[in-house]
C-alpha cells in the first residue's frame, strides 16, 4: 500500500517524501517540475513528470502502485502572481485538484491530506487565528485552496472521501537534506539568508508603520519538519478512521520581520542589508495561529519551530547548497 505524494519535487514535498521513506512508507511521487526540482527527488523513486489533472496517468499511477491515500502538495502558490493570472490558478489548483480526486476516488482511494493555507481566512477580524474565523480569502490563491477546501467538504459528505485539511501558516527551515528554493522567492527567510550570503545585496522590508511593536508585519513561521510530522499524523488519523477536519498548522507566536531578520544576523553573524519598501496590498499586520486544535485531534505540536533552529537549520542547508537545488 502506497501513499502518492503530488508536489514532492517542491519545498515541503520533498521533506514529506524523506519522512515517509524514514518511517517504512512506500511513496510515489507526481511533480510537473514547473515549481519544484529534480534535484530534490533521490534516483531510483517512483517518480512520474506529470500533472495532477491528467487523471489518465493518475489513474496508471494508482492501479500500479496500489494507492491507499495522497498527500497533495502540488500547487501554483504565489500571491501576487495569482492576482495578475487567476484563471491560472484556478485552472491549476481547483481544476486539475478536482481531476485528481476524480481518478483517486474511482480507483477507490478515500484518504487525503490536503495543503490548506492561512491565506483561506484573509484579513484577520481576531488573533490568534482560530479554525472558526471567518474565511474570506483577499487574492485568487487562498480563493483556489478555499474552494477546494469546500471540494472536499462535500465529497467527504457525497462520497465518503476523508481528509485532513491543513492551513499551513509560514513553512519555514530546512532539514539537512531538503532546504527552501523558489524562483523568484517571495519568503522572507530564504531571502534575508541569501543576503546573509552575499547573494543578494539587501532584504526588502515591506511596511515599517503596521501597528505592531516595531512597525512591521508579524507572522507565524513553523518548520517544514514539524509540518511534514503533522501530515504523517493526520494519515494516521485518518487510517484510524478518524473524522475529515481542517487544522492550522502554527505555532501561536508570532515574530515580526525585523525581530527575523535581528535573529538572522545573530545565527549568521552577517551585517543584513534592509530597504523599508511600501507595504504590499492586502498583507495582514499579523498573521498568528491558534494552534490547538491539531493537538486535540492528532495530539500534533510543533517541536522545532522556534525562530533560532528555524534559521539555523535554513541557515546550514544554504551553506551547503549556495546555488540551491541548481
Ligand atoms: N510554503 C509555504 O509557506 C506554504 C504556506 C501555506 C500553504 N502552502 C502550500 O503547500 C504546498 C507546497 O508548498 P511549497 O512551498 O512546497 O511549494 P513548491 O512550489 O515548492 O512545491 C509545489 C510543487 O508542486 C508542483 N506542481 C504545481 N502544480 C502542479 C500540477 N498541476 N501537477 C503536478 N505538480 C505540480 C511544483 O512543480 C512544485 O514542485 C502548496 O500547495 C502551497 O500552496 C505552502
Amino acid at each position: 500500500m502506497t501513499i502518492l505524494v503530488t508536489g514532492g519535487a517542491g519545498y515541503i514535498g520533498s521533506v514529506m517524501v524523506d519522512q515517509l521513506l524514514d518511517s517504512g512508507e512506500p511513496v510515489v511521487l507526481l511533480d510537473d517540475l514547473s515549481r519544484g526540482h529534480r534535484g530534490a527527488v533521490d534516483e531510483g523513486l517512483p517518480f512520474y513528470d506529470g500533472r495532477t489533472g491528467d487523471r489518465e496517468l493518475v489513474s496508471r499511477i494508482c492501479r500500479e502502485h496500489d494507492i491507499e491515500s495522497c498527500i497533495h502538495f502540488a500547487a501554483l502558490a504565489y500571491v501576487g502572481e495569482s492576482v495578475a493570472e487567476p484563471k491560472r490558478y484556478f485552472e491549476n489548483n481547483v481544476e486539475q485538484g478536482i481531476a485528481l480526486l476524480d481518478a483517486l476516488m474511482a480507483a477507490g482511494v478515500r484518504r487525503f491530506v490536503f495543503s490548506s493555507t492561512c491565506a483561506t481566512y484573509g484579513e484577520p477580524v481576531r488573533i490568534p487565528i482560530d479554525e472558526e474565523h471567518p474565511q474570506q480569502p483577499t487574492n485568487p490563491y487562498g480563493w483556489s485552496k478555499l474552494i477546494c477546501e469546500k471540494i472536499l467538504e462535500a465529497y467527504d459528505h457525497a462520497y465518503g472521501l476523508k481528509y485532513v485539511a491543513l492551513r499551513y501558516f509560514n513553512a519555514s527551515g530546512a532539514t539537512e537534506r531538503r532546504g527552501e528554493h523558489h524562483e523568484p522567492e517571495t519568503h522572507l527567510i530564504p531571502n534575508v539568508l541569501l543576503a546573509a550570503m552575499g547573494k543578494l545585496p539587501f532584504v526588502s522590508v515591506f511596511g515599517d508603520q503596521y501597528p505592531t511593536p516595531d512597525g512591521t508585519a508579524i507572522r507565524d513561521y513553523i518548520h517544514v519538519a514539524d509540518l511534514c510530522t503533522a501530515h504523517s499524523m493526520a494519515l494516521d488519523h485518518l487510517r484510524r478512521g478518524g473524522n475529515s477536519a481542517s487544522l492550522n498548522l502554527g505555532t501561536g507566536q508570532g515574530y515580526s520581520v525585523m525581530e527575523v531578520i535581528e535573529a538572522a544576523r545573530r545565527v549568521t553573524g552577517s551585517r543584513i542589508e534592509t530597504r523599508i519598501e511600501p507595504a504590499r496590498p492586502g498583507d495582514p499586520s499579523r498573521l498568528v495561529a491558534a494552534a490547538e486544535k491539531a493537538k486535540k485531534v492528532l495530539g500534533w505540536q510543533a517541536e522545532w519551530s522556534d525562530i533560532e533552529t528555524i534559521l539555523c537549520t535554513a541557515w546550514n542547508w544554504h551553506q551547503a547548497h549556495p546555488d540551491g537545488y541548481l
